[in-house]
């Protein structure tokens, strides 16, 4: 959450900082602000989206090349001009962008204001800003970095963070600990930010910063110690990005065009894996580790938020077929508790941003413990896909959209080749049931191509339902995360309450909340359980619900009861999430368009949340 940018070079560094600011809006939008060093410092913020921050710019004081930015997701301090970044240390000396949280900013302040610093805003971030420049201020010999490196020796908690020194006008220096940054080496000028897509234009070189990594970054220069001045050896890596993948094309919204790719990524996520042949997956990213995985006694899930929902899908599909027993964590909850894990357990990290702070803690915790840690992730070079033993990427390509589509589906396809992989090596699954799941399975993404030409008829469902201030999905089986999904969709993005539940736990509670006004959204194709998701539907209608059913198409019995329906095409069981979620999805994209929500950037929420 938070996304920093800084440049130096020989451009006017504001056009960079405020693009750049841009790209990085999806991990938060509550305020915006820029810093800029010529003759002197000159601070730009403003309470809001990055849009707004550039109607409080005067053009002409905010030249120079070079600078740095913030777009802030609120954790100390409400959203205000105020406590938007950066924040500026007491005496000007200092200005700093900061994602993460200092955890012990209180006991810093109090430190600070016993010596006479005051503080202006809410933040942890002025703490860190007014401590660095109490270190520098201590004596005459102390370099801008030297502060920042003693400041953050007495920190607790997370960073990413750029600093700027007014009297080291020919620097800027950044840290990193459990906060993602990277560093771009351009033509005669470097980058930094939160991610690399936001100087993709301008290179495709970079370094990843690592924890306790402190970078000074001058115009020729580059040089890399720890937090101790320790020099640390750094890699360059390239980034293979392209920027039409930033842009939303001819579609009105990121979310829209992230559904819509669906099929071509499902393609690209199985490219070079399942094989035309359907004989054999390959996982190349698992080969090493392989035979372990297959001795394991157990696999540990772990995710958050959606990426936690494909987690529950996997445990369906591995137990089934590969007959291993499998626990589904949320990635918070997993830090919560003294879980029991050994070297015989393999711990599945699901993430698609590959940032996510309980995601990353939980990863540790299960590499302490001696687990072998293996990665689902989407963004290359992130974090996790670092830091785990070995993993699997999903290729979705750049997802924009804070409510995640495509990468949700990517999961699933990783997820449902692995389980499949694993059931063949273990000899689970009968060679038939194995060849014809891998046929289907290639299968999917003409699959899902289909359902999405219903498009206009799921938008004028849409319709018909946007006033209603609530809704319950149901779902059994391996379509009950598909539920919560769709229940998560709507939710997030539309602001109505959505819940999803098991189907046969409705009687324990839920039911109570069915009306005349209520949608009841059923996930109910043609499965195992189609009968007692009848029996559900009836129970509904009995009470006056309003059912919108997701059925096999050309199911004639629900298209009588329901009160609307969603059709998906026929497949085997097994792999009906992938088809079902896209109407969910579709569903809550046009309500949430429709009431008029900022379908892209729903309020409160961030796409990356790397605060815990
Ligand atoms: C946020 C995003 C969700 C995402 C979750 C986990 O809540 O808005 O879309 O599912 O984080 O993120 P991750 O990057 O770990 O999958």
């Amino acid at each position: 959450m938070c996304g920093i940018v800084g440049y130096i070079g020989k451009e006017e560094a504001l056009p960079v900082l405020i693009g750049g600011l841009k790209r990085l809006e999806y991990r938060g939008y509550d305020s915006a602000g820029v810093a800029i060093l010529n003759g002197s410092l000159e601070i730009f913020k403003s309470k809001g989206k990055v849009a707004n921050l550039e109607n409080h710019i005067v053009p002409e004081r905010a030249h120079g090349n070079i600078g740095i930015g913030h777009t802030r997701w609120a954790t100390h301090g409400e959203p205000s001009d105020v406590n938007a970044h950066p924040q500026l240390s007491q005496n000007g000396n200092f200005t700093i962008v900061h994602n993460g949280i200092i955890e012990n900013y209180d006991l810093l302040k109090t430190d600070l204001e016993a010596k006479g610093y005051t503080f202006q805003s809410e933040t942890d971030t002025e703490v860190l800003a007014n401590l660095i420049e109490y270190f520098y201020n201590q004596e005459v010999e102390v370099s801008a970095e030297t502060a920042v490196q003693l400041a953050l020796s007495k920190v607790v908690g997370a960073y990413g963070l750029a600093v700027l020194c007014v009297n080291e006008k020919d620097k800027i220096i950044a840290a990193r600990k459990g906060s993602p940054l990277v560093v771009g080496l351009g033509t005669d000028a470097y980058f930094v930010s939160s991610d690399a897509n936001t100087f993709v234009e301008h290179t495709n070189q970079i370094i990843y910063l690592n924890d306790e990594d402190v970078a000074v970054i001058q115009h020729k220069n580059f040089t890399l110690k720890n937090i101790g001045n320790t020099p640390v050896s750094f890699k360059i890596s390239n980034v293979n990005l392209e920027i039409g993948e930033l842009s939303k094309g001819d579609y009105e919204h990121y979310m829209l065009k992230e559904i819509y790719e669906q099929p071509n990524i499902i393609k690209e996520t199985f490219r070079g894996r399942l094989k035309p042949e359907h004989t054999e997956i390959v996982l190349g990213g698992l080969l090493n580790v392989f035979p372990r995985i297959k001795e394991a006694n157990r696999i540990i899930i772990i995710g958050c938020g959606t990426s936690w929902h494909a987690a529950l899908i996997a445990e369906y599909l591995l137990e089934e077929y590969a007959q291993i027993p499998v626990e589904v964590e949320y990635a918070s909850e997993f830090r919560c508790r003294k879980p029991v894990i050994s070297d015989k357990d393999v711990v599945m990290l699901i993430s698609q941003s590959g940032e996510t702070a309980d995601t990353l803690a939980a990863l540790q915790l299960a590499k302490d413990k001696g687990a072998l840690a293996i990665g689902i992730c989407n963004v290359v070079g992130s974090t996790l896909s670092r830091e785990t033993d070995a993993g699997v990427y999903t290729h979705a390509g750049v997802e924009i959209g804070v409510a995640s589509t495509k990468a949700f589906t990517a999961q699933v396809a990783v997820l449902t080749m692995f389980a499949l992989k694993l059931a063949k090596a273990k000899g689970t699954i009968s060679d038939a049931d194995y060849g014809v799941l891998v046929k289907e399975l290639s299968e999917i993404p003409d699959k899902l191509a289909s359902i999405l030409l219903d498009n206009e008829k799921i938008k004028q469902i849409a319709a018909k339902y946007l006033e209603a201030n609530a809704a319950l999905y149901l779902g059994r089986g391996n379509l009950f995360p598909v539920a919560l999904e769709g229940a998560l969709k709507l939710k997030e993005i539309s602001y109505v309450h959505a819940e999803g539940y098991a189907a046969g736990e409705i009687k324990h509670g839920p039911i109570a909340l069915v009306d005349d006004k209520l949608p009841v959204i059923v996930v109910a194709p043609q499965n195992e359980h189609y009968e007692k998701l009848v029996n559900n539907i009836q129970e509904i209608k009995a009470r006056k619900g309003i059912v919108i059913a997701v059925v096999t198409k050309g199911d004639k019995r629900l298209q009588k009861m329901a009160d609307d329906i969603m059709e998906i095409p026929t497949c085997h069981p097994a792999l009906a999430p992938f088809l079902a979620i896209i109407p969910l999805q579709l569903l809550s994209y046009h309500i949430a368009y429709l009431r008029g929500c900022d379908v892209d950037q729903p309020r409160n929420l961030a796409k990356s949340v790397t605060v815990e």
